[in-house]
C-alpha cells in the first residue's frame, strides 16, 4: 500500500447539512425533532414544541446549494466525497409502499455531479436520518421489523445506484447505539449504562448490515460494502497495572462492534463483558451464520481524539466524540474539550491493522470543531490547518507502516450543524456557511484558509499519483 492508492476527500451527512426537512416529499427524521441542547442525542423529545428552534430544518441548506457546493468541491480537488442518503427522502415514513421519486432524483443529481467531476462517491445509508414515524410505531432498532424496513430501503438504493456508486457504508458509527441511542433510533432515553436494549438494537443493526452484504454479493459483486464505528486509542494514565487493565477494558468496549463486523462473529470476551454489564442478548443460530458469511469489505472509522483511563478516583475528565475519559497531561484540547492527538491516529491505524491483519480501512471523519471568526469575508483558521496538517502527516506515516487505507475524508466540507449539540457555531467546514445558532444568515459560502491549504495538499497528492 502506498499513499497514492488512498482516496483523499471530504465528508458530510444529509441530516446535518441538507435542510429542506419536509421538502419534495421528505419525511421527518429523528434529528429533525431535536433542539439545540447538550443531551439532545440521549433523550426523546416532545415534538413539535412552540417557540423552539430546530437546527436541522434548514441546516446548511445543502439541498438548495448542492450544485454550487459540488462545483466548489471540484475546485478543491477532492478525490472522493463521503455523504449519506436520507432514508426519509426515499421512504418518508420508513416503509412506504411507493418510493419518493423526488428524493431519488435529488441523489441522482448529486451522484451524477460527482461522476462528472471525477469525485468518487462513498455513500452512507444511515447517518442520523432515522424515520420518526417508523420509530414511533416500532420503538426503534430493538424491534426486528425496524431493521427489516432499513434493509428494504438499502436494497432500493443498491438497485438504483449500483452502476454509479461502488462504496457503501451501511451505518455511521454503529456503536452510537450504546452512546447516542435516541438519535440513531434506539428506544431508550439515557446512555449512561449500556443496557440489553442497546446491545439488542445493535445486534439487529449487525444483522441488517449482513443482509445488505448478502444481497450485494448475489447481485452486485463489484460493490464494496463497509460499516463504520467510532474508535480511538485509550491510553492508561500511568503504567500502574490497574490503569492498564482499565484502559484495555474500555478499548474492548470500543472495538466490540468492529470485532463483530470484521470477524463475522461475537468475540471471545462477549460473555464476560455482557455479564459485567448485566446484558442478555438474543442471537439465533441463523443470525450467527448470516454474520459469519457476510463480513464487511472495509472498516470505516471516525477519529477525533483520544482519552486516558485510570483506576484512581482522583481524576480530571475530558470530553470527546461519543464519550469522554480522563484527561491526558500531554495533549491540548479544542474549545469543546476534545483532546487533539495526531499521533493517536497513527497508533489507531496500526492497532486496527494489527488486530484485523491488514484489513482495509477508511477514515471517514477527522476534523476540528471551532468557533471561527469571520472578518470581511475571510476566515483565518490556522488552527484547522495545523490540525489537518498534523493528522495528514500521521496518515502518511501509518500508510508507510503498512496500513491498508482506502480513503481519508475530512470532516467536514462545509459548515454543518453539530450532531451532539445542534450548534452551527461548532464549525467543522473548510467552507464557511453564513448561518448562526438561531438560524439567521444568508447561507452564503466563503472559503476558509484551510480550504486553500487542503487544495494544495490534494494537488500534491494528485501530482504524486500522476507520476506513478
Ligand atoms: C461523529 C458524527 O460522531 O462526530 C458526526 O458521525 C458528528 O455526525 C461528528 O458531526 C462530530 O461531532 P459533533 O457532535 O461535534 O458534531
Amino acid at each position: 500500500m502506498n499513499i497514492e492508492n488512498c482516496l483523499f476527500g471530504v465528508a458530510l451527512s444529509a441530516g446535518q447539512c441538507e435542510g429542506a426537512y419536509l421538502e419534495d416529499g421528505k419525511g421527518l427524521s429523528i434529528i429533525d425533532t431535536m433542539d439545540q441542547s447538550k443531551d439532545r442525542c440521549y433523550r426523546r423529545h416532545p415534538y413539535p414544541k412552540e417557540g423552539v428552534y430546530y437546527p436541522s430544518h434548514e441546516a446548511s441548506d445543502f439541498y438548495h446549494h448542492m450544485e454550487a457546493d459540488l462545483e466548489m468541491m471540484h475546485e478543491l480537488g477532492a478525490q472522493c466525497f463521503r455523504t449519506s442518503f436520507a432514508w426519509t427522502r426515499i421512504f418518508p415514513h420508513g416503509d412506504d409502499a411507493q418510493i419518493n421519486k423526488k428524493g431519488i432524483a435529488f441523489y441522482d443529481r448529486l451522484i451524477d455531479r460527482c461522476i462528472a467531476y471525477q469525485i468518487e462517491p462513498i455513500i452512507t445509508l444511515s447517518h442520523l436520518e432515522i424515520p420518526y414515524d417508523l420509530y414511533e410505531r416500532y420503538g426503534g432498532w430493538e424491534d426486528r421489523r425496524f431493521a427489516d424496513c432499513f434493509v428494504r430501503y438499502a436494497k432500493v438504493i443498491l438497485d438504483h445506484f449500483h452502476d454509479r456508486v461502488t462504496y457503501f457504508i451501511t451505518f455511521n458509527e454503529i456503536n452510537c447505539a450504546i452512546h447516542f441511542p435516541y438519535v440513531v433510533g434506539v428506544g431508550v432515553d439515557r446512555s449512561i449504562e449500556p443496557s440489553t436494549t442497546m446491545y439488542q438494537a445493535m445486534h439487529h443493526m449487525f444483522v441488517a448490515n449482513a443482509e445488505i452484504i448478502a444481497y450485494a454479493k448475489q447481485r452486485y459483486s463489484h460493490l464494496k460494502i463497509g460499516c463504520m464505528s467510532a474508535v480511538g486509542p485509550i491510553y492508561p494514565l500511568t503504567p500502574y497495572p490497574q490503569d492498564v487493565l482499565k484502559a484495555k477494558r474500555k478499548e474492548r468496549e470500543n472495538l466490540f462492534a468492529s470485532d463483530v463486523l470484521v470477524n463475522g462473529k461475537y468475540p471471545y470476551y462477549t460473555d464476560a463483558m455482557f455479564q459485567d454489564l448485566g446484558v442478555t442478548l438474543t442471537v439465533s443460530a441463523e443470525d450467527r451464520q448470516l454474520l459469519e458469511e457476510n463480513r464487511i469489505d472495509f472498516l470505516a472509522v471516525s477519529y477525533y481524539n483520544t482519552n486516558c483511563e485510570t483506576a484512581s478516583e482522583n481524576r480530571e475528565t475530558s470530553s470527546g466524540n461519543l464519550f469522554g475519559g480522563v484527561k491526558n497531561p500531554y495533549l491540548h484540547a479544542t474549545q469543546w474539550g476534545w483532546q487533539i492527538d495526531p499521533t493517536g491516529l497513527r497508533i489507531l491505524l496500526n492497532d486496527l491493522s494489527e488486530r484485523y491483519q491488514g484489513f482495509p480501512l477508511m477514515i471517514v471523519e477527522n476534523g476540528i470543531g471551532a468557533n471561527d471568526s469571520f472578518e470581511d469575508g475571510k476566515i483565518h483558521d490556522q488552527y484547522r490547518i495545523d490540525y489537518l496538517k498534523a493528522h495528514l502527516d500521521e496518515v502518511e506515516k501509518a500508510i508507510e507502516d503498512g496500513a491498508e487505507l482506502w480513503a481519508y475524508t475530512m470532516w467536514s466540507f462545509i459548515d454543518i450543524i453539530s450532531a451532539s449539540g445542534g450548534q452551527m457555531s461548532k464549525r467543522y467546514g473548510l467552507v464557511y456557511v453564513d448561518r448562526d445558532d438561531e438560524g439567521n444568515g444568508t447561507n452564503q459560502r466563503y472559503r476558509k484558509d484551510s480550504f486553500y491549504f487542503y487544495q494544495e495538499y490534494l494537488k500534491n497528492i494528485k501530482k504524486r499519483k500522476d507520476t506513478l
